[in-house]
C-alpha cells in the first residue's frame, strides 16, 4: 500500500499554476541563477524600495542569511493596501465560530481599517518600531488584525497559543521582553471557555517589561481590568483614523517571533524577517495549494503555530485569497464539524494535520459522507507524517479520489514548506512528503556528516538557504548556530531523519533529537521533564515519546519519587494535572511509569534510547546495557511498564 502512486490528475496539471514541464523548468532556472530567479519571484510583494541586493547567506563561522538586504517594505502592505483598490469589496477572512451559528466575513477594505485603528491606537500607548508584542489571543479575527497592526507600526509580534499556562506565557513574554500584550477576555474551544485573561493577569505578575495590555471582548465573560494598565480593544481603537501610515522596514528587520521547543533548554525565540518571509509565504501557499483568484482556502491550525502565521494570515492575505479562521475543533458539537464547514463555506482548499484526520477516521465515513464536499479541489497535511492508511483515507473519503493530497514537510525554523508534492506537476505516494520546491536543497547525512547519495536513509539536511528560513534565536545568535550548523559543518540540521526512495522521494522518519511531536505539537521531552521535577515529590524524571494510534506521539514519563514518597494512584493524577497546569493541556502526559531508578551511563547520562523502546515495547532488541552503571533497573522497568 505505502508504494501506491498517485499519478498527476491530466485535469489538474491542464489548469494548474506549475505542471511538470513548468517545475522543470523553474527547477533548472534556479539551478542556473538562483539570484535571477529570485529576482522574478521577489516580485510578488509590494515593495517601497525595490532590492538590488538578492542573497547573502554563509552557513559557516558566525552564520549569516539574508535576502533581499537593501530592500524596503512593510508586509501589511503587501497583505492589505496593495489589493484595496482592485479587491477591496472581496472577502479576506471568513471566520467561522466555536458556535456553528456564529461566523462573520470581513472583506480587504474592513481588515485594512480595522488593522489601520489598533495600528494607530498602538503607536498611541507608545509602540515604536523593533518593540515586542505579545498576542495571547482565541482564533478570532482580532488575531489577524493584531499581528498585521504589529507589521505595520515595524513592532516584532510573539503569539502565544492560547493554550499555553500562565507560566509559559510568562516565560516567553520575559524572554523577548514584551511592552504590550494584546488578549481577549475569554476564548471559546469546543463549547468550553479558556480563561485568557486571568492567564494573563497570573502571568503578569512577573513580567514587569509589560506597560499596556489591550483586550479584545469576545464572550462577554467577567474579567478584572488594572486601571492605567488594561485598555478594552473597542475603547481604544474606536476614535483612531481609518488609515495609518505604514512603517518602511528593512528587508532584514524582524516581522515575528515565534517560540519553538528544542531538545534541551527552555522554548527558543525563532525569528523571521520581513522580504523573505513574505515572498516564501506568498510562493509557497500559492504554488503548493495552486490558489486561484476568488477561491476559499481554509487552512485549520491556530494562529498561535507557524502553520498559522504562514498559511492561515501572511501567505493567503499577501495572495489576495479569501482564508477561512476557524474556532473551533473537529469534533464539537459533532465529528462531522470540518465537512460542515467545507459545505457551509463552499471550500475549495482544506489544509490539517494527520492527527486530526486519523481522530475522525475512527468514526467512520458517515460523517464525512453526510455533508457535501464537491466544492474541495485540493487537500493538504502537515505537521507529522502522515501514515499511508490515514493518507489513503483522507484521499478516499474526503476527496472521493478527486483531490490530490499535498503532504507538506516543514518546521517552524523553516517559515514554509519545503518539502510537498505540487498538485499539477508532482505524482503523490501516500506517505512521503515527496519532492523539494525550487530553491530547496535538501540532503540525507549520516551521523558524521558524509552525504550520502541515491536511495539510502539518514539524517535530514538543508545544504543552502531559502527566503524563508529563520535569521536567529531571539536575543541569542550563538545558540542559532549551536542549534542547527554544528552538527554538521555548514548546513541546516533539521532534526529529523528521513528515508529517501530510488524515485528521490523523501519520507520523513521523525524526529532523530529530544522533541517529540504530540498531536502535531511540538514538544521538548526536557520541557516535560523540568516540569515534573519542579514538583515537591519527584526526584527525577525521563520523558520519551511513545507511539499513539491518534495523536502519533504520546507523552511517557518516567519518574523516580524522593525517599519516603509514596508512588500512589493520587499522586499520578495530581502529577498530570500539574504539567497541565505548568506548561498547558498540550503537554498532558498519557502515561506515567514510577521509577525506582533510571537507566544511565556510568557518568551519570540516562539511556534514553533505553527508554523509547520500553514505552514502545520493543524490548526484544534493546542493543548494548553492558556501559550502564546499574544493568538491573533496566528489567525493572521492563516489568512494571504502565499501558
Ligand atoms: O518532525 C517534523 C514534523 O514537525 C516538525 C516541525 O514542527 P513545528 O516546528 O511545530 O512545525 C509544524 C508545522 C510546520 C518537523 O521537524 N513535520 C512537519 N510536517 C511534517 C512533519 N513530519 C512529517 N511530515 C510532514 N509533512
Amino acid at each position: 500500500m505505502a508504494d501506491d502512486i498517485i499519478e498527476v490528475k491530466p485535469e489538474i496539471a491542464a489548469t494548474a499554476h506549475i505542471d511538470a514541464a513548468k517545475l522543470a523548468a523553474m527547477v533548472a532556472a534556479e539551478a542556473r541563477d538562483a539570484e535571477a530567479f529570485w529576482r522574478t519571484e521577489m516580485g510578488r510583494v509590494a515593495w517601497m524600495k525595490e532590492p538590488t541586493k538578492i542573497k547573502s547567506v554563509d552557513f559557516t563561522g558566525d552564520v549569516s542569511i539574508k535576502w533581499f538586504e537593501d530592500g524596503v517594505l512593510n508586509a501589511s502592505v503587501s497583505c492589505l493596501d496593495r489589493h484595496l483598490a482592485r479587491r477591496g469589496d472581496q472577502v479576506a477572512i471568513i471566520w467561522e465560530g466555536d458556535d456553528p451559528n456564529s461566523d462573520a466575513k470581513v472583506t480587504y477594505r474592513e481588515l485594512h481599517k480595522r488593522v489601520c485603528k489598533l495600528a494607530n491606537a498602538m503607536r498611541r500607548l507608545g509602540v515604536k518600531k523593533g518593540d515586542r508584542v505579545c498576542i495571547y489571543l482565541p482564533m478570532i479575527v482580532e488575531a489577524a488584525v493584531a499581528m498585521l497592526a504589529c507589521a505595520r507600526v515595524g513592532a516584532i509580534h510573539s503569539i502565544v497559543f492560547g493554550g499555553f499556562s500562565p507560566d509559559s506565557l510568562s516565560s516567553r513574554i520575559q524572554d523577548s521582553e514584551c511592552t504590550l500584550l494584546i488578549t481577549a477576555d475569554e476564548g471559546r474551544r469546543g463549547g468550553r471557555k479558556v480563561p485568557l485573561k486571568a492567564n494573563a493577569d497570573e502571568a503578569l505578575l512577573t513580567c514587569p517589561s509589560i506597560r499596556h495590555v489591550v483586550v479584545a471582548k469576545n464572550t462577554g465573560g467577567a474579567v478584572e481590568m488594572m486601571a492605567g494598565r488594561d485598555h478594552w480593544w473597542d475603547a481604544i481603537t474606536s476614535g483612531e483614523g481609518e488609515t495609518c501610515e505604514p512603517e518602511p522596514m528593512s528587508s532584514e528587520d524582524p516581522l515575528f517571533i515565534l517560540y519553538t521547543s528544542g531538545s534541551t533548554g527552555k522554548p527558543k525565540g525563532v525569528l523571521h524577517t520581513t522580504g523573505g518571509y513574505m515572498v516564501w509565504a506568498s510562493f509557497t501557499h500559492e504554488n503548493v495549494f495552486d490558489y486561484r483568484d476568488g477561491e476559499i482556502y481554509w487552512c485549520t491550525a491556530d494562529v498561535g503555530w507557524v502553520t498559522g502565521h504562514t498559511y492561515i494570515v501572511y501567505g493567503p492575505l499577501a495572495n489576495g485569497a479569501t482564508t477561512l479562521m476557524f474556532e473551533g475543533v473537529p469534533s464539537w458539537p459533532d465529528n462531522g464539524r470540518f465537512w460542515q464547514v467545507c459545505a457551509k463555506h463552499k471550500v475549495n482548499i482544506f489544509y490539517t494535520a494527520p492527527t486530526a484526520i486519523r481522530a475522525l477516521m475512527r468514526d467512520g465515513e458517515a460523517p464525512v459522507r453526510k455533508h457535501d464536499r464537491s466544492s474541495l479541489r485540493i487537500l493538504g497535511s502537515v505537521g507529522e507524517p502522515i501514515n499511508p492508511e490515514a493518507w489513503l483515507w483522507y484521499y478516499r473519503v474526503v476527496g472521493d479520489e478527486r483531490c490530490p493530497i499535498v503532504d507538506t514537510w516543514w518546521q517552524t525554523e523553516t517559515g514554509g514548506i519545503l518539502i510537498s508534492p505540487l498538485p499539477g506537476a508532482v505524482a503523490q505516494k501516500p506517505g512521503s512528503a515527496t519532492l523539494p520546491l525550487p530553491g530547496v536543497k535538501p540532503a540525507l547525512v549520516d551521523n558524521d556528516g558524509n552525504l550520502l547519495e541515491g536511495a539510502t536513509e539518514g539524517n535530514l539536511v538543508m545544504l543552502d538557504a531559502w527566503p524563508g528560513m529563520m535569521r536567529t534565536i531571539y536575543g541569542d545568535h550563538a545558540r542559532f548556530g549551536q542549534t542547527y550548523f554544528s552538527t554538521f559543518k555548514g548546513m541546516y540540521f533539521t532534526g529529523d531523519g528521513a528515508r529517501r526512495d530510488a524515485d528521490g522521494y523523501y519520507w520523513i522518519t521523525g524526529r532523530v533529537d529530544d522533541v517529540i511531536n504530540v498531536a502535531g505539537h511540538r514538544m521538548g521531552t526536557a520541557e516535560v521533564e523540568s516540569a515534573l521535577v519542579a514538583h515537591p515529590a519527584v526526584a527525577e524524571a525521563a520523558v520519551v515519546g511513545m507511539p499513539h494510534e491518534i495523536k502519533g506521539q504520546g507523552i511517557y514519563a518516567y519518574v523516580t519519587l524522593k525517599a519516603g514518597v509514596d508512588s500512589t494512584e493520587a499522586l499520578r493524577k495530581e502529577l498530570v494535572a500539574w504539567v497541565r497546569k505548568e506548561i498547558g493541556p498540550i503537554a498532558t502526559p498519557d502515561a506515567i511509569q514510577w521509577a525506582p531508578g533510571l537507566p544511565k551511563t556510568r557518568s551519570g547520562k540516562i539511556m534514553r534510547r533505553i527508554l523509547r523502546k520500553i514505552a514502545a515495547n520493543e524490548t526484544e532488541g534493546l542493543g548494548d546495557t553492558s556501559t550502564l552503571a546499574d544493568p538491573g533497573v533496566v528489567q525493572e522497568l521492563i516489568d512494571n511498564k504502565v499501558g
